[in-house]
């Protein structure tokens, strides 16, 4: 089997591919989370914010589920631990303060387009099948987010709603 040395981790301790991938797709959750929790805090219409909230649970449970499977494998669960820097230099797009919903929308489109293409690529390495399952549970929240956030870019539902009330 394929095994790797972790770097700054004792010698004693190799990582399989699968783990390499579990652990990489568990930061990545992480990552994503910190960015939802970045556009909650930005994005003023309620309907958005209760699904971001909705998906952003989803990312905190696929970090426990993709934890408990390196554990499981005899690998180390990561830390729930952001690393901002981390995340902006690997390709994901910051919601800023001067982003109005819309724009905020955008960026977390093409931030959900990075997890969404981290869980297809994962998808192509050797998995027992109950991984398999979990990693493809995980990739369908992810396809249903990005969907969810584009329909909502495109057709900014909140200005319907809003028009509604007032006639
Ligand atoms: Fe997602």
């Amino acid at each position: 089997m394929l095994k790797h040395s972790t770097n700054g981790e004792s010698e004693n301790y190799m990582e399989t591919t699968q783990q390499i991938e579990l652990r990489k797709l568990a930061q990545l959750d992480v990552d994503a989370i910190e960015l939802y929790e970045a556009a909650i805090q930005r994005i003023s219409v309620p309907l958005l914010r209760d699904k971001l909230s909705e998906f952003r649970t989803d990312h905190e449970q696929h970090v426990v589920n993709l934890n408990a499977e390196l554990v499981k494998t005899g690998g180390k669960a990561i830390e729930a631990k952001p690393d901002l820097k981390g995340t902006v230099l690997r390709g994901f797009t910051a919601v800023t303060s001067m982003m109005g919903d819309h724009a905020a929308l955008l960026a977390m489109t093409a931030n959900e387009e990075l997890t969404n293409r981290a869980y297809e690529k994962a998808l192509k390495i050797d998995w027992s099948s109950s991984q398999r399952e979990l990693i493809q549970q995980n990739y369908d929240d992810e396809k249903r987010h990005l969907a969810w956030i584009k329909m909502a870019a495109k057709e900014k539902p909140w200005e319907h709603e809003s028009q509604a009330s007032v006639h």
